[in-house]
């Protein structure tokens, strides 16, 4: 039998507060506008990757939460794998005392321990962990930014959660998307106070998906085009700002208006695109009466009906009992159940 290489790895998911939503470029995953997101602790959300090289296998072969999956029909991964095993076979060349892997057939088991395609951001912390564990496996020399770059072609997002805390994805301009990668704004212990609550408002799989609802929105929308334009670059700035402050009500403000202009983008889609559902749209009227008297709480939603509230840790309690109060007996079964977590 020839020698197994292996590694395994977890990736944590992350949750923007500032949304991507559009490509310039749908093959190198190049995006429309720069984002912003929040990387949520691992304790309860992840993914975990185990990856496998060795002589004997004949194919590459990848099984998803325990199901073997084709990796031939997934361009995607197709290009992370081609990245990560070109990088090898530089350092192959350069160095003779190398295992030769970069030739390797490789197997890869990956799971999450939560739903996937639900708009839990399920593919940034898998393709991310996917990148990372090749990484690993491989030996390669480079930084979390570097790896970003590849781990951005698997999936946009997943670029954000190669680093823990407050991280950017600059759009970047250049053509081969160099330029286009992930960034640490701050990190996790820089901000302990602000703790994040995940409503799990439905566990189904979306309807629309990012790939294809995305590009039907730059297709077919104007508000878009004044997003990309006159709303985002400064609300990075203001965004970073804010996080650079530690100042909530402003995080919050802004937060919660990138995800209503969010989700108006998507209804500006032709035909439109709905992600949040009647439950989705209650918790944002109960945040936004719980903040009438000053900003302590921040709701915002992926491509999916599912919440995530933003809050300092002291209103956490209060804002959990407010959503159990209003959804009774709903609030742990499968209408909406409420998951803890810290960033
Ligand atoms: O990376 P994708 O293709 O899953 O797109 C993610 C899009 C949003 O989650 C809606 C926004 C974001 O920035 O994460």
């Amino acid at each position: 039998m020839a020698a197994i290489f292996e590694a395994t790895c977890t990736a944590p998911v992350n949750i923007a507060v500032v949304k991507y939503w559009g490509k310039r470029d749908t093959s190198l995953i190049l995006p429309t506008n720069s984002s912003l997101s929040v990387t949520l602790s691992q304790d309860q959300l992840h993914s975990k990757t185990s990856i496998r090289a060795s002589a004997d296998f004949t194919t590459d072969r990848l099984w998803l939460n325990g199901i073997e999956e084709s990796i031939e029909k997934n361009k995607r991964l197709v290009a992370c794998l081609r990245e990560t095993r070109a990088l090898r076979a530089t350092l192959e060349a350069e160095n003779a005392t190398l295992p030769k892997l970069a030739g390797l057939k490789i197997h890869i088991c990956s799971e999450n321990n939560f739903p996937t395609a639900a708009g839990l951001a399920s593919s940034a912390s898998g393709y991310a962990c996917l990148v990372y564990t090749l990484s690993k496996l491989f030996e390669l020399p480079l930084n979390a930014s570097d790896l970003s770059v590849v781990a951005r072609q698997g999936s946009g997002s997943a670029c954000r959660s190669l680093f823990g805390g407050f991280v950017a994805w600059e759009m970047g301009e250049k053509a081969d998307g160099s330029d286009s990668r992930a960034v640490q704004i701050a990190p996790e212990t820089h901000w302990p106070d602000l703790q994040a609550m995940i409503c799990v408002v439905s566990d189904e799989k979306k309807g629309t998906s990012s790939t294809e609802g995305m590009q039907l929105t730059v297709k077919t929308s104007a508000l878009l085009q004044h997003r990309i334009k006159d709303v985002v670059p400064k609300r990075m700035d203001d965004m970073i700002a804010a996080i650079h402050a530690k100042d909530f009500p402003k995080f919050a403000e802004l937060t919660m208006q990138d995800s209503n202009q969010f989700h108006a983008v998507c209804l500006d889609t032709y035909p439109p695109i709905f992600y949040m559902n009647d439950i989705s749209r209650a918790i944002i009227r109960i945040i936004t009466e719980y903040n009438k008297d000053g900003v302590k709480a921040a709701y915002t939603f992926d491509a999916g009906p599912n919440a995530v509230i933003y809050a300092p840790k002291e209103n956490m309690a209060e804002i959990f009992s407010i959503l159990s109060h209003y959804f009774p007996g709903a609030a742990f079964d499968d209408s909406l159940n409420l998951v803890k977590e810290n960033p």
